[in-house]
């Protein structure tokens, strides 16, 4: 399974990059205006200074709902760098850019999944990811993972070549969950990923060797 850092946060992307376990990014409108990233040129300006910081995929979603300024907006993120993965909402006209996307060799992340049918739909249509959103659904008392075993059971099953990017990650545990159930890629955010590292008997076991190497 693949790890992606879900932020725009240079600094984050650069510590989980440091760790050497980092295979690519996510972004959202969200994280891109917690950062105060605004207008078309520093948007730009942020997604080369993240493609040259990891290399791997970064997906860059378009603010754009309708199938023509999506293609548009979706063309010229892809054109900032060989690795920018179009982020295209799962909507109607977002299924319909999807394929046109496909069909003109620009690789897409079909965002905003809550279903298997929406998933198939974003396999059938040619994204490169589907993401579905597990800590959200978590929120409404449904499980998120169970979601994520369900569409890598039908991708399987079908012969669909679509990642699953599995998204909106709480903790480290769903890290684990998400490799479990066959997750082709995890977008987490990098407490998350250090929630991996932890382990009480891990802390305890240094403490114990770091005072035995005191009589060494
Ligand atoms: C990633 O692609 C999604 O935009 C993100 O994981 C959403 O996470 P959230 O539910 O924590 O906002």
């Amino acid at each position: 399974m693949k790890f992606f850092i879900d932020t725009a946060n240079l600094a984050q992307i650069q510590e989980a990059h440091d760790l050497g376990v980092l295979d690519g990014v996510t972004t959202n409108p969200t994280l891109m205006a917690k950062e105060g990233i605004k207008g078309e040129a520093a948007i730009t300006q942020h997604y080369k200074d993240i493609c040259a910081i990891v290399d791997g995929d970064v997906s860059a979603e378009v603010l754009s709902t309708d199938f023509k300024s999506i293609i548009e907006e979706g063309k010229k993120l892809a054109a900032i760098h060989p690795n920018i993965v179009v982020k295209v909402p799962m909507i109607k006209d977002g299924v319909k850019a999807i394929k046109w996307f496909t069909d003109n060799g620009i690789r897409t992340n079909c965002t905003l999944v809550f279903s298997a049918g929406q998933a198939i739909l974003a396999a059938k249509a040619g994204a490169a990811y589907v993401s579905p959103f597990i800590g959200r659904i978590d929120d409404t008392n449904w499980d998120g993972v169970e979601l994520i075993a369900q569409i890598a059971q039908i991708y399987s099953l079908q012969g669909y070549k679509t990642e699953i990017l599995a998204a909106s990650i709480r903790s480290a545990l769903h890290i684990v969950k998400c490799a479990e159930v066959g997750a082709d890629v995890c977008t987490c955010p990098l407490e998350s990923i250090l929630g991996l590292l932890k382990h009480p008997l891990t802390d305890i076991g240094l403490a114990k060797f770091l005072e035995d190497a005191k009589k060494m």
